[in-house]
């Protein structure tokens, strides 16, 4: 037997969290679990938006079961269908087999190689603003392709108000009783770990979010409910404010990190220079990051937050030191734009690694790499403090 959590009166949270999950994605680590969120709306009609992932199917199935109270399931709405949320349809169908599937045409295009089998229950197709009534809730469709997949689109409750986003506003981290963003703190570690989510989920796809908040700009809404982490029902400008800064690719913090490879410490005390040296300027919050041992996915989310970034790597086998390379590549793949960029190369051969770095960024967009460029040869030696001191300057002041 289950307690389930109520979000307002008629409305009910069926989802579970994985604690367990170490790689979200089997790529991003989690350091307290995710959510997988689903909500019940207990109507004249029965409803369910969106399932949950396989690991906990038993908990929303018996989460869904007492919220039934014994009725059928009339639908089920499919906002997006990552296997985070849609690895449950298929068993919905077969316990429910006459519950509607609402989708939009994109997702039924791909839900039956999802599904790996003909659909036999019904299909209700949704296009933009159409209208669901379902008793005294009457909800609506906003499609949100690339939030984070084609398929996606999000539902408002014209009822209560209730923007139920899909992936947008979700947020890495289990939920542990406490469903709503005012019965926990949002504070720095939330954001770290909401930006480390957004970035790396849906950084790529700034523009579309754009379009999605454009849409929710004209809605009165009162209640954010996302795929993953807290539902939000204070401050909802907080929140709302972060993903416009975030997709419009503009830095929330006018600071610097110092990302740096270094296999034996020389191009580590380099950037150790710079920092002394912008922190005898008055610099404060700089921050270093060996992206050796931090996982991409915070560097990233590093990146996307600060307006000016200095990267600093050897030359290896000829080219860039592959876990700057590493970062690079998904700095290009995650569209990050509008930076000022310091670049520190060490070269013990052949001082070849800057001009590489330079068009991984010229790749991006409107990425300014300030001068001189720092050359070291193996150690730091005078004449490149001279030119970390002129870097620290130009840093400053820009
Ligand atoms: Fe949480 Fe794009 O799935």
């Amino acid at each position: 037997m289950k307690v389930l959590r109520k979000i307002n009166k008629d409305i009910y949270y069926i989802g579970g969290s994985d604690l367990r999950l170490e790689l979200f994605e089997n790529l991003f680590p989690l350091t307290s679990g995710v959510s997988y969120n689903s909500y019940f709306i207990d109507d004249e009609k029965t409803c369910v938006l969106d399932t949950v992932d396989s690991s906990v199917a038993d908990c929303f199935f018996e989460e869904l079961d007492i919220a039934l109270k014994g009725r059928t399931l009339d639908y089920l709405i499919v906002q997006h269908l990552e296997p985070d949320h849609s690895s449950c349809i298929r068993k919905v169908l077969e316990k429910h087999p006459k519950t509607t599937l609402v989708v939009n045409a994109r997702c039924k295009d791909m839900l039956f190689a999802m599904l790996e089998q003909e659909l036999t229950s019904p299909i209700q197709i949704v296009k933009e603003n159409d209208i669901l009534k379902l008793g005294r809730h009457e909800l609506t469709f906003v499609m949100a392709p690339m939030v984070h997949w084609p398929e996606v689109m999000v539902t408002y409750d014209l009822t209560d108000n209730i923007l139920f986003s899909a992936d947008a506003f979700g947020t890495f981290g289990a939920l542990s009783g406490n469903i709503f963003n005012d019965e926990m703190p949002i504070d720095k570690e939330f954001f770290n770990e909401a930006r480390r989510y957004y970035t790396n989920i849906v950084g790529k796809f700034g523009g579309p979010v754009q379009k999605l908040l454009a849409k929710a700009k004209t809605l009165p809404i009162q209640m954010i409910c996302p795929l993953h982490g807290p539902i939000w029902r204070t401050n909802l400008e907080t929140f709302i404010e972060k993903y416009d800064l975030w997709s419009r690719y503009e830095a929330e913090d006018d600071e610097i990190i110092i990302l740096y490879a270094s296999m034996y410490n020389n191009t580590y005390y380099a950037c150790m220079d710079l920092a002394n040296l912008l922190a005898n300027q008055g610099i404060k919050n700089i921050k270093l990051y060996d992206v050796s041992k931090t996982d991409v996915s915070y560097l990233i989310a590093e990146i996307f937050r600060v307006r000016k970034i200095v990267l600093a790597s050897p030359n290896y086998n000829g080219g860039i030191y592959p876990k700057m390379l590493n970062l690079l590549e998904d700095m290009k793949a995650l569209s990050v734009k509008n930076k000022i960029v310091g670049l520190i190369e060490n070269g013990s051969w052949a001082l070849v690694v800057a001009k590489q770095m330079k068009e991984h960024l010229d790749a991006m967009g409107n990425m300014k790499v300030v001068e001189p460029i720092v050359q070291l040869k193996t150690t730091v030696k005078e004449e490149n403090i001279a030119a970390l001191e002129a870097l620290s300057t130009a840093l400053i002041n820009e």
